[in-house]
């Protein structure tokens, strides 16, 4: 299995600070924000990661990351050409997985602990079957994608639900099986025009191969200000206590 990280996209709720820049490039707390998602696939143990951007700032991806040597990995690069959805940035990653299984992180979820996700990994490691996604209880699930649950078995994922049908969001970070790339081969642009990760997962919902985990600890996006504010407080409050 191999680490991706999304970090693509317009950054359009951060403007105008994005203007210029890319939003995964932008400071949490005492660094870049694409270093957290890299440090928690690292912590996942995967020595191969691929970073999809978008094509202005590309280049700054590879003058701050380089080869990933400074971090015992091997970094490899993408670039979307334009932004169609995190699907679409997922697809450009499809020679990279070589067939095989992929972990996906959006470059703008800051989690507080990484246990989970780890452990996660390593029991999908063990067959390498379906997807698993991993779920946070939040206050403002309309925000996100929601699930709704059934015991062990998420029922289905609606995106940014007006009455959302639980609190429980859909983190960014997924595992997938070889099959995720001719499942977004075949799906269609979603109302805003892009490739949605939620059609990907109801797509393992409906073949009965989708698994969930809880997230403990605190995690938060990073896209628009509020949530780029609580992701530094996060990271503060994590530094000074180590
Ligand atoms: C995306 C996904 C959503 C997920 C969220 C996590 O939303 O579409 O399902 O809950 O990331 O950060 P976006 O940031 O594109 O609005």
């Amino acid at each position: 299995m191999k680490g991706i990280i999304l970090a693509g996209g317009n950054g359009t709720r951060l403007r105008p600070v994005t203007h210029v820049t890319n939003k995964h490039l932008l400071p949490v707390y005492d660094r870049p924000m694409i270093y957290f998602p890299l440090e928690t696939m690292i912590a996942c143990g995967f020595k191969d990661i691929l970073i999809v951007s978008g094509k202005e700032h590309a280049g700054h991806f590879l003058n701050l990351l380089g080869s990933g040597k400074s971090f015992g990995v091997r970094l490899s690069y993408e670039v979307q050409e334009e932004a169609g959805g995190i699907a679409q940035a997922l697809a450009l990653g499809e020679s990279f997985a070589d067939e095989g299984s992929v972990a996906v992180h959006l470059g703008d979820n800051i989690f507080e602990h990484t246990k989970q996700l780890v452990s996660g990994v390593a029991r999908f490691q063990r067959d390498e079957r379906g997807a698993m996604i991993f779920v946070k209880e939040v206050p403002d699930p309309e925000r996100f994608g929601v699930a709704e649950v059934d015991g062990e078995r998420v029922v289905r994922i609606v995106e940014k639900p007006k009455k959302p049908v639980s609190n429980l969001c859909v983190t960014g970070f997924y595992i997938y099986d070889a099959n995720v790339f001719s499942i977004i081969q075949k799906l269609k642009p979603s109302g805003r025009g892009e490739l949605e990760i939620t059609d990907v997962n109801n797509s393992y919902i409906e073949r009965g191969t989708m698994q969930f985990e809880k997230v403990d600890g605190e995690w938060t996006d990073a896209g628009t200000f509020d949530s780029l504010l609580r992701a530094s407080n996060l990271i503060a409050k994590k530094v000074r206590k180590e």
